[in-house]
């Protein structure tokens, strides 16, 4: 087996476009010797340009020592042909993403290596299996799935096909670290783990907006404000542009057999369609300036004042919390015209009210699911009172927070997306595509997720988590909310979300 620590150890990087330009660059910045080729000369002396002037801008930042950097930049050699890959005990290939290139770049490099040297490939959507078919070894094929771009995204997705041998499994995440890359292991499915489980994400937030729950700018607030999720799932999708998210999540989707739970929505693919992918063109989700600058949307108009009195049928902490930052009475009893205030888990308006024998015009559902110390989300059922909407509002401003307000969804919209967040994570920790760690390590890193899906599922209580799906399930109907097996079993049984089967 390739030794990555030996001295004479050289990685070889076929496409010098955007991801192998940035893999030689950590792998140079790692020490490594880099070998890189691409069909394309001018763009091959080109990625070394721009390559070697991110190497000085490290540099420049203190980053690195000139020494450093020196020496880096005399381990790259770029070579013509494939052919001159020969001593390389590694190849990351990262060329155009078609099987049949890939396929015909593999059986070149199988003729050319030694037998023991490792191919894997840095594919984001075709299966690892499909392109080592081409080959007459296949133990040695594997996928090393970067993140762009490579120098500041820390993970590397090692993903191991039906034939891959455990070894170079090992030797590949030995590699990644090499590179200053945190590896996690994955099984050659649609996706691998981050463009499995970031669908949850998007997906969800456009559930949201196709039943007009929440405009996106309310969803972005929301997600951010209260989840503490970097981007929203709108701004995060303009960013990413629909040229590429959407065709991502329909390979994903029709990978797991048009499970409901990966499919999107019309909206999504009419933006797809109609060429609006979001920053690149200008307009997606958003519309932007000539300086790519969002224009915002209107700020909405101050809550009227505070209430002087709410009802609170049952003696929520988070709601009394509420009621006194903003010096509101609260009264157990229904005195008839005050407006009523309820936490529900999972449970739209309408349905809490009908539950506990409210008066559904003045009942207001508050959100505490998350953090409310910037922002609180509330939502009424279909008929009410305005003026209950308001006067909650009110009390919300008066306790010194900004106010979402939302139509009737069970699960709001915090709650509503981080239990499909986690309930994704527990599929995929069902599935055994990688360890509960992994997959929380990879959402964390590849998505920039304040935390992994079964970290959250604790966060917000095993038990709560399932209750929210369930309840969802129920409520919408579905297959797209039906809570995964390793939810359900953890939850029944109070047992942390990573605990193993
Ligand atoms: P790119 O278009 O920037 O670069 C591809 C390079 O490969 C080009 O320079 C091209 O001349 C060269 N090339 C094409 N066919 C070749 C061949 N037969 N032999 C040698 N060189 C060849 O593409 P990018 O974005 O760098 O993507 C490369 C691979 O990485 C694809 O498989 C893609 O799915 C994957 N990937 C891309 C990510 C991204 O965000 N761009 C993220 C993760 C993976």
């Amino acid at each position: 087996m390739v030794d990555i620590g030996a001295r004479d150890f050289v990685l070889g990087v076929v496409g010098a476009g955007a991801m192998g330009s940035g893999i030689a660059q950590v792998a140079l910045t790692g020490g490594l010797a880099v070998r890189l080729t691409d069909a394309d000369a001018a763009q091959l002396e080109k990625a070394r340009t721009a390559l070697f002037r991110r190497l000085d801008r490290l540099a420049e930042k203190g980053e690195a020592k000139p020494d450093q950097v020196a020496a880096a930049k005399a381990r790259l050699t770029l070579v013509a042909e494939v052919g001159d890959l020969a001593p390389c005990g590694v190849v990351i290939e990262a060329i155009v993403e078609r099987l049949d290139v890939k396929r015909t770049l593999f059986r070149a490099l199988e003729a050319v290596l030694t037998e023991d040297a490792i191919i894997a490939s840095n594919t984001s959507s075709i299966p690892i299996a499909a392109i080592a078919q081409a080959c007459r070894v296949r133990g040695r094929i594997a996928g090393m799935h970067f993140f762009n771009p490579v120098p500041l995204m820390r993970l590397v997705e090692i993903i191991a096909a039906a034939d891959t041998d455990a070894p170079v499994v090992e030797a590949l995440a030995a590699l990644g670290r090499r590179m200053g890359r945190t590896p996690v292991t994955a099984k050659d499915a649609p996706g691998f783990l981050v463009n499995l489980g970031g669908r949850a994400y998007y997906q969800e937030a456009l559930h949201l907006l196709q039943e007009s729950v929440a405009s996106p700018e309310d969803i972005d607030l929301v997600m951010r404000d209260c989840c503490h999720f970097r981007m929203g799932p709108f701004e995060l999708m303009d960013l990413t542009g629909m040229d590429v998210n959407y065709p991502v999540g329909e390979i994903v989707h029709k990978g797991y057999w048009y499970d409901p739970r990966l499919k999107s929505t019309p909206l999504h693919e009419s933006l797809y369609l109609a060429g609006r992918y979001g920053r690149k063109t200008g307009q997606g989700f958003y519309r932007y300036d000539a300086e790519g600058r969002k224009i915002a949307a209107p700020a909405p108009r101050p809550a009227t004042a505070a209430p002087a009195r709410v009802i609170l049928p049952q003696p929520v902490e988070g709601l009394v919390a509420l009621a006194v930052a903003a010096g509101v009475e609260t009264h157990a009893p229904d005195d008839g015209a005050s407006p009523i205030l309820v936490a529900p888990w999972g449970e739209d308006c309408t349905a809490i009210a009908l539950r506990l024998g409210l008066d559904a015009r003045r009942t207001v559902a508050i959100d505490l699911a998350h953090d409310t110390s910037k922002r609180v989300t509330l939502m009424t059922a279909p008929g009410a009172d305005p003026a209950a909407a308001e006067a909650a509002a009110a009390l919300i401003a008066a306790a010194g927070r900004a106010v979402t307000r939302i139509k009737d969804s069970p699960g709001f919209i915090a709650q509503r997306i981080t239990a499909m967040i986690a309930n994704l994570g527990a599929e995929m920790a069902q599935m055994g595509l990688a360890s509960p760690g992994d997959i929380d390590q990879a959402m964390q890193l590849g998505l920039n997720y304040p935390q992994g899906p079964l970290a959250l599922a604790d966060r917000l209580g095993i038990v709560r988590t399932y209750e929210i799906m369930c309840r969802l399930y129920e409520t919408i109907g579905s297959d797209r909310y039906r809570p995964s097996l390793w939810l359900r079993r953890r939850a029944l049984l109070n047992l942390p979300a990573a605990t193993p089967a």
